[in-house]
């Protein structure tokens, strides 16, 4: 049975300078190309994951590489393989895009060996985004689960560069243990975003943990929720936005205003290799993000 394709407009936006469209001829052209780039800086966050500023190294290249909040990019190491990783910087840092990488395997555990000064490649920028615009005049509520706070970073820097768009904006953040809480170093300035409410918890306390302790959907109880005016942003394991986007379908949030991002294993990243498929979806071309409506109505996608 083919699986039926409730296809949202999120990469409709007018507003975008460069529209990742949906004529996939043109994304091919564009993404066959890797930009030799540098390791400028790494930044070790645990005991598994690091953060990387990879700059592209031509100058004409760096100033026209542009993405926008959920995309992600094709990250090769000579020799090696490539991986996707989801863009976790500014859209408007133009000097480096920063990659949150967790070693998990071959590819992962010899980036986590590069030191700074390391010529990398990079693809992309690949796949659909988060509505910002669209979001506009709202609340937003940002969801994250352990590493799922690492494609959240990105509409949170392009919502606090935005501020006076945006009504309330809660970010909650669950990890497992204290010491798997990612980005601890800047929630002290999230913080200072004006409106932003940040809430963290972690589902195992260690000795020196004065935070919460629970489950991400124990946040909940902590904030109000206009269901009338809130987009959701929600990044971590399936089994984590299924019963966070099941609470938030519960408050009355329609499924078109809470968006995923669907991960799968992925290859080519621009709809040749047919790795990533759901269904007759391509992960790369057609997501990673997705609004939850969608997802509810791919086959097997959660
Ligand atoms: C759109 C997208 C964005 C991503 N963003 C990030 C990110 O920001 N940071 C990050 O650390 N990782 C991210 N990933 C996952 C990352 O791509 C994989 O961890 C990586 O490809 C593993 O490569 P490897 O060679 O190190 O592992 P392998 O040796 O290939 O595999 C090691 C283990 O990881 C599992 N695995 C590999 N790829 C995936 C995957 N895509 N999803 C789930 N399990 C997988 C394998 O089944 C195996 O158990 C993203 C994946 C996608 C599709
Ligand atoms: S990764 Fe090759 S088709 Fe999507």
């Amino acid at each position: 049975m083919s699986t039926k394709i409730i296809q949202h407009d999120i990469n409709l936006e007018p507003f975008m300078s460069k529209s990742p469209d949906f004529n996939r001829k043109s994304i091919l052209m564009q993404t066959e190309r890797s930009f030799k780039s540098e390791i400028i800086n790494i930044i070790t966050l645990t005991a598994l994951e690091k953060l990387f500023h990879i700059r592209i190294s031509d100058h004409f290249e760096r100033e026209n590489f542009s993405f926008l909040p959920g995309q992600f990019v094709m990250l090769h190491l000579p020799g090696c393989g490539e991986v996707p990783i989801s863009i976790s910087s500014s859209v408007s840092n133009k000097e480096y895009i920063e990659l949150c990488i967790r070693k998990v395997g071959k590819v992962t555990g010899m980036i986590h060996r590069l030191e700074p000064g390391a010529i990398v490649g990079i693809r992309g920028p690949f796949g659909t985004h988060f509505p910002v615009q669209k979001m506009t005049g709202c609340d937003v509520l940002l969801i994250a689960g352990g590493l799922g706070i690492a494609p959240l970073r990105s509409p949170i820097y392009w919502i606090n560069e935005h501020r006076s768009k945006y009504r309330d904006i809660s970010i909650m953040y669950g990890a497992r243990d204290p010491d798997q809480v990612l980005f601890d170093y800047q929630f002290e300035e999230w913080k200072k975003i004006y409106g932003l409410k940040l809430l963290t918890i972690v589902q195992n306390a260690g000795k020196n943990w004065k935070g919460r302790v629970g489950l991400i959907t124990d946040l909940f109880k902590e904030i109000t929720i206009d269901p009338e005016n809130t987009f959701a942003i929600v990044c971590g394991p399936p089994v984590m936005f299924k019963f966070v986007c099941a609470h938030l379908s519960d408050v009355g949030i329609p499924r078109h205003r809470m968006f995923v991002s669907l991960e799968r294993r992925m290859h080519c990243g621009m709809g040749k290799c047919c790795r990533c498929n759901v269904g007759s979806t391509f992960t790369c071309l057609d997501g990673p993000i997705f609004d939850y409506w969608t997802v509810m109505n791919l086959k097997e996608a959660i």
